[in-house]
């Protein structure tokens, strides 16, 4: 079975990047990250992609200000990076720039993001503080596939995490960041295997069929 071709786009850190790759290595994904791409020149995840030798692309967003639609126009120099690279699978990862609706349809149903909450709720920016204010006793993370409307897309994974009395944002922060870095690489594994169906806003998950010698 030839091996999923991935596109990574990350704008910072790059610490989910690190954990697919980490599952590739570890045999977990069987994946191919073609070409990881960034709208910032330093964001540390182009380093991570660069030491495990992927193709990195940095993409600036500034030549495409002077244009009629900057959003569009920038979305449409990244996907022509995604396409000429022959990425099937578009993985968001700390990717802080809002995707145009065109690109969302150049990948429909192609295209993962992972969020630091449990979606529907807490989306959009600083999940974690916001979970912490509203007292959430309970947070987590969600991976799910990119629609036009913010975090709202069709969920494919969860993990849970409990929110403590004494927590402060990085403590929950980081507890959340674990179950992200053991889900993602689990959702595209899934993506690659051909299990996740679309249905409405619903996303299904075939079972994994056993392997027998009897
Ligand atoms: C993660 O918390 C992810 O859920 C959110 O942005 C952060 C990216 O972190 N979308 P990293 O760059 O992968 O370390």
């Amino acid at each position: 079975m030839a091996s999923l071709v991935l596109g990574v786009l990350v704008s910072g850190r790059g610490s989910n990047l690190q954990s697919i790759i980490d599952a590739m290595v570890a045999g977990t994904l069987t994946a191919r990250i073609a070409v990881v791409v960034s709208n910032k020149s330093d964001a540390f995840g182009l380093e991570r992609a660069q030491q495990h030798g992927i193709k990195t692309v940095f993409v600036d967003p500034k030549p495409f200000k002077e244009q009629a639609n900057p959003r569009e126009a920038y979305d449409h120099a990244v996907l022509d990076v995604l396409k000429s690279h022959g990425v099937e699978l578009v993985i968001l990862a700390g990717y802080m720039r809002i995707v145009t609706a065109a690109f969302i349809q150049a990948y429909e149903g192609k295209m993962m993001n992972i969020h630091p909450s449990l979606l529907p709720s807490f989306p959009g920016l600083h999940a974690q503080k916001q979970a912490l204010e509203w007292g959430a006793k309970v947070s987590g993370c969600t991976v799910h596939f990119v629609t036009e409307g913010m975090d709202e897309g069709p969920i494919i994974l969860q993990a849970a995490v409990p929110v403590l009395e004494d927590d402060t944002d990085e403590t929950l922060s980081a507890r959340i960041l674990e179950q992200e870095h053991r889900i993602y690489p689990e959702a595209i594994q899934l993506y690659g295997e051909g299990r996740l169906t679309i249905e409405g806003r619903c996303t299904q998950i075939e079972e994994s069929v056993k392997q027998s010698n009897t």
